[in-house]
């Protein structure tokens, strides 16, 4: 009746006698042979716990590339177990490949939203080293001017100042606002213009961005050739958009390698798996990653616990746990609405609340949510890996808590970790 092997043993192990499935399985010279052995995982330990357990004792067992729950059951008075034996293979296999797609799924949002972080930065830098390059061919067909006027010693310090004053260029001067800026540039288009100066729209605000101003001009012109004083500012209107290019490649790439290091520290790349973990900087790198998720009409409160102490954790593990809850509450938000992160002391525990407005989780559904495979989103969207996964990351292997309380208009999701509490160190799984 049972397809599966079934087996009896005495209560030393040896097998007394088996069907044909378990046969199949271990051979035709099974009988007589130690289950205890040919099992793998029973310990003397596991097996005294078998003999005492009143019910069945399931055991998963891998044989090749077969999946087997052996469950043993003692007779007591007639001194003997039973194994019964199912053949998972299937299940497992699905579960494993569930799994790798969840991984591939997570790795897609997160690829797609540090390409899309990368893209700005990327493209500016290209934009302007682009630039650059124009603006240099524009100096370069300029010099001639200077050639031609014959500098004096009075225009060659001027010369020299504004191109100190150039190099130093790095931000709108910030005091200004935007429309001071503006009309600064007005006023000193004008009086370039009525210097005989046809790109003076071009100029102007190249010399407004490193504070020449026509006063500045005027206290100097009078030691200078009109002839040398136009060639002048006509070669460092154009030396000034350099270092204002030069500045965004700079800011553009600082930017890039901002992101890669916080990529980097969200992985725990190439560093001590297990450590003393900054939780704010855990949950700030990951908003960072799921930025292009946040975005939108999403905002994001942060009320840090400022003297937080660090837990001992599985850091990359604990990003992935706030990967997949802050993930959730911008799935459940729909692009809008308010996502709020809490973190205190509690219990001596190290506790992080994040709490979304969105319409909630029905009260029929919340019990079952940490469930594997459970999942409300349409296939392609939902795995319902994410809870469950993070389920065990908290529970098993930080020894924390993770629960869910909701309403409409307020989910929460608390997660406490242990301050002083070893990990379980069995190596990370899957
Ligand atoms: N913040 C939330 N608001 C509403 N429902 C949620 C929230 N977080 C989780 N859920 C529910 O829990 C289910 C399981 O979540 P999860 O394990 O991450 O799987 P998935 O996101 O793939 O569906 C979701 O499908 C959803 O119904
Ligand atoms: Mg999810």
């Amino acid at each position: 009746m049972n397809p599966g092997p079934m087996i009896r043993t005495n209560l030393e192990g040896t097998v007394l006698s088996s069907n044909v499935a378990a046969q199949n399985l271990f051979g035709k010279d099974f009988n007589g042979k130690n289950w205890k052995q040919i099992c793998p995982g029973i310990t003397t330990e596991v097996w005294n716990k078998i003999l005492q357990t009143e019910y069945a004792f399931p055991l998963e067992a891998q044989f090749s590339t077969l999946s087997y729950i052996f469950n043993h059951r003692v007779d007591q008075l007639g001194r003997m177990v039973f194994v019964f034996g199912t053949d998972i293979t299937v299940q497992r296999s699905a579960e494993k490949q569930m799994k790798q797609d969840k991984k591939m799924a997570t790795l897609g949002t997160l690829a797609a939203g540090i390409a899309h972080e990368l893209n700005n930065p990327a493209a500016a830098t290209r934009r302007a080293s682009q630039q650059l390059k124009e603006t240099l061919h524009k100096i370069d067909l300029n010099r001639q001017n200077l050639y031609t006027v014959r500098l004096g010693p009075g225009e060659t310090d001027l010369m020299l100042e504004l191109a100190q004053k150039a190099s130093e260029f790095t931000k709108q001067r910030s005091s200004l606002t935007a429309l001071q800026i503006s009309d600064k540039e007005t006023e000193t288009e004008e009086w370039l213009e009525q210097l005989g100066f046809e790109n003076a729209w071009e100029i102007a605000p190249a010399l407004v961005a490193i504070g020449i101003e026509k006063q500045f001009i005027d206290s100097r012109a009078k030691s200078l050739s009109p002839d040398a004083l136009k060639a002048i500012l006509q070669w460092v209107g154009l030396l000034v958009p350099v270092y204002q290019l030069l500045h965004e490649i700079y800011e553009a790439s600082s930017r890039i390698s901002d992101i890669v290091v916080a990529l980097k520290n969200y992985s725990f790349l190439g560093q001590a798996p297990v450590q003393a973990v900054n939780i704010h900087e855990g949950i700030d790198n990951t908003l960072l990653i799921l930025k292009h998720k946040l975005k939108a009409g999403i905002t994001v409160q942060k009320r840090y616990c400022e003297d937080l102490p660090p837990v001992t954790a599985y850091g990359s593990e604990l990003n992935q746990v706030w990967t997949n809850i802050l993930d959730n509450a911008a799935d459940a938000l729909k692009g809008n609405g308010e996502i709020i992160i809490r973190t205190y002391k509690l219990d001596n525990m190290a506790t992080v609340e994040i709490e979304d407005n969105g319409p909630g989780i029905p009260e029929t559904i919340l019990p079952r949510i940490f469930d594997p495979f459970f999942t409300t989103k349409e296939p392609g969207k939902g795995t319902g890996l994410g809870l469950s996964t993070s389920y065990l990351i908290i529970t098993e292997k930080h020894k924390g808590h993770l629960r869910a309380r909701s309403r409409p208009g307020s989910t929460v999701f608390t997660v406490q970790l242990p301050f002083n509490q070893e990990t379980n160190t069995e190596p990370p799984q899957g």
